[in-house]
């Protein structure tokens, strides 16, 4: 077991970008339709966790070639086209439940062969004679080490090949279906009927998808039985992109809940209706009181002004039933979640486990785990507000959390005890065993970390081609900070000025026409970009060459400079707002006069002679040197390397260097809050 850990509350609200992992469900799904394929496909976006090693470290066993690039979060597998290379190989599959289903199911494709298959002892006790039953009808043996029909881990699986007309009982678990769905391309004339139930639908249906992503949809008919209507391999994609995890994204959606006011956290690339049916939880939280917006691929979660209960049916995205428990001793009304009795029987029973721990901290939990433990029908649990009783538990110091090898129970209560109880900052829960996050999202804690920065505000100066929208973005990418290049202001202004027929020379031209320009901002990935009456300008109207021969002029005018200084020092406010952990600034008096409190100023400068080519290499027709004497001889705001900032020389530095300078700035400045 992993060293207990104490939560530091948050004493001030989060910010910033989560960096949630890639969702386990489609990893392991993905990895296992990538095998079934004819050739090569790379996955994207990836998990890293101890259950998508255990699929990858079985695949490799069975002969298939897999390279996981943990750092690219990209895994290169190589189909066979349903061929399983090894006829014999031993698996241990840990207490991963897909890995332990898909494998089963997977292995049944195999003409003859022996392979060993056993797990934790908590897996040995989840349900899988739904799917072990069904194989059997297909002629295929698992058997206990006494030669016995099993029922549960450990087995040895002799397939024979065929699935023909399975009848499988899911009630337990979707994951029995989701396996055998899978493979039913692979095998001509098969189907698969379900016995009653299944609990979980949208994995089901995230199963359907991702066999029609991997070119073979299969047909659920009105008996409720499936069939491939084109069976065969499943096609190689080339790359597939795997979304990011909604169920972890759950966490960081409560977190805001308990942070205070201000908070913005942002979920990058949070796809709201794509595979996972646990975005369900957004709503579940927009009715709790959650502040949900969607921008762009993001959706940013800003602190919730209210925390109410409610009644909520979570059998189809039970694994967030955790996050709301967690958070419900902290709500102004009772909370109550149905329809989860499927979960006793996960990674530990977690309706019980969850009841144990919230009494554990003085809550009022109905029925109470005593009941919950001679009854393990009971599938419903409310949770009543607790505040007071909380800070009764905790008197004496933090209450230790048992987590139970469960790592949504380590998450769930990590984001409980981020809340302020004292509201001293004093710590009131402890995790033991945090390191059983590693199931699905090994950094979990240092993601909720990384979301107690305060804002931070880098300025970048320089002159024309020194490198400064190459840093910036990158840097912004790689920190979580929105990009804002104030050059494209003066050059969007200078588009509108010179349409609008204005020249630099005569400011009685330039005034009107500066009267009827509307800016606004949108955020594209990870920039602001500047609008002229709500419409994105093009980007070649930007780089032309008469905005290129005309911007420093107009850019020197006080009249100008004064139009866009209110506008550029609201692009902190907005960075804010979005959830980003602070702003990079681009421009020529970024650190000098827009924002002179920024707490990272860097200078970056590079001889003429590369800036010229780096232009020409961009295929631009820009005079360089003459735009930075206009811009650092003008009265007003002249480029000039701000006070207390960084010079950096790239005229012989790579990208990559640079930008380690300046991350290394921000993250030695990056105050925890
Ligand atoms: O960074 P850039 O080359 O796109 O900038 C275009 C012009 O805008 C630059 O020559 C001068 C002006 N500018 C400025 O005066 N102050 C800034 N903060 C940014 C740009």
């Amino acid at each position: 077991m992993s060293p207990t850990l104490t939560i530091r509350p948050f004493r001030t609200p989060a910010r910033g970008v989560a960096q949630v992992p890639g969702s386990k469900s489609i990893t392991n799904r993905a990895l296992l339709l990538a095998a079934l394929a004819d050739g090569e496909t790379v996955l994207t976006g990836a998990l890293f966790s101890r259950d998508t090693r255990i699929l990858i470290t079985a695949l490799l066993a069975l002969g298939f070639e897999v390279a996981a690039d943990e750092d690219a979060q990209t895994i290169r597998i190589v189909g066979q086209g349903g061929r399983i290379p090894q006829t014999h190989a031993k698996l241990h599959i840990g207490n991963a439940g897909t890995a332990a289903r898909f494998l089963t199911a997977f292995l049944a494709l195999a003409p003859q062969g022996v392979y060993e298959l056993d797990g934790d002892e908590a897996m040995r006790a989840r349900p899988m004679a739904g799917l072990l039953e069904a194989l059997t009808g297909a002629g295929c043996r698992a058997l206990r080490a006494d030669g016995q029909p099993a029922t549960h881990f450990p087995f040895t699986l002799h397939p024979s090949g065929r699935l023909g007309e399975l009848v499988v009982d899911a009630s337990a678990s979707s994951q029995l279906l989701s396996a055998l769905l899978m493979v039913l391309p692979l095998s001509p004339g098969a189907s698969v009927r379900m016995k009653g139930t299944t609990v979980s639908e949208p994995f089901v249906v995230m199963t359907e998808k991702m066999c029609t992503q991997f070119g073979r949809p299969l047909n659920r008919e009105a008996n409720g039985s499936w069939r491939c209507p084109q069976p065969g391999a499943y096609q190689a994609l080339g790359t597939y992109a795997i979304e990011p995890d909604a169920t972890a994204a759950s966490y960081f959606i409560a977190l805001p809940a308990v942070t205070g006011a201000g908070a913005g956290v942002r979920l990058q690339g949070y796809v709201k209706n794509g595979l996972q049916g646990d975005t369900a939880f957004a709503e579940v939280a927009g009715h709790c009181g959650a502040t949900l917006t969607p921008q762009g691929s993001s959706l940013v979660v800003q602190s919730w002004p209210d925390l109410r209960g409610g009644n909520f049916d979570f059998n189809d995205f039970s694994d967030t039933f955790l996050t709301l428990a967690a958070l419900a001793p902290l709500a102004s009304s009772p909370t109550t979640i149905r329809n989860i009795g499927h979960t006793r029987k996960q990674e530990t029973d977690r309706v019980l486990a969850m009841a144990t721990e919230l009494e554990r901290l003085g809550v009022k939990v109905v029925p109470t785990a005593e009941e919950l433990r001679a009854d393990d029908k009971l599938s419903a649990l409310t949770i009543h507000p607790a505040r007071e009783a909380l800070r009764a538990a905790a008197v004496k110091g933090p209450v230790e959390i048992h987590t139970y090898e469960d790592h949504r129970m380590a998450m769930s209560f990590g984001i409980l005890g981020s809340y302020d109880l004292w509201g001293d900052g004093r710590p009131w829960i402890a995790i033991q065993d945090p390191a059983c996050t590693s199931k699905t999202f090994p950094k979990f804690f240092q993601a909720l970390e990384a979301l107690r920065t305060q804002f931070v505000a880098v300025a970048v100066d320089g002159g024309a081609a020194s490198g400064k929208s190459s840093t910036a973005k990158v840097v912004a990418h790689e920190l979580g900070l929105l990009h804002v290049d104030t050059g494209a202001h003066y050059r969007a202004v200078t588009r509108a000025l010179l349409d609008a027929g204005a020249r630099a020379e005569d400011v009685t031209s330039v005034l009107p026409a500066l009267a009827h320009l509307r800016l606004g901002s949108e955020i594209s990935g990870i920039s602001s970009v500047v609008t002229l009456d709500g419409h994105r300008p093009v980007d070649a109207s930007l780089r032309s060459e008469d905005v290129n021969a005309a911007v420093s002029k107009f850019a020197a005018l006080p009249a100008v400079r004064n139009f866009l200084l209110a506008y550029q020092r609201s692009q902190v406010a907005l960075g804010q707002a979005a959830g980003f952990a602070g702003v990079i600034m681009e421009g020529r008096d970024i650190g000098s006069v827009v924002l002179p409190q920024a707490e990272v100023r860097v200078f970056l400068q590079a001889d003429p002679v590369a800036r010229a080519q780096r232009r020409a290499a961009e295929g631009q027709t820009d005079a360089v040197a003459q735009r930075d004497l206009l811009d650092s001889t003008r009265a007003t705001a002249p480029l000039v390397c701000p006070e207390g900032a960084t010079r950096i020389d790239n005229t012989h530095l790579p990208l990559v260097a640079v930008v380690a300078q300046v991350k290394a700035l921000v993250q030695s400045v990056a105050r925890p809050a």
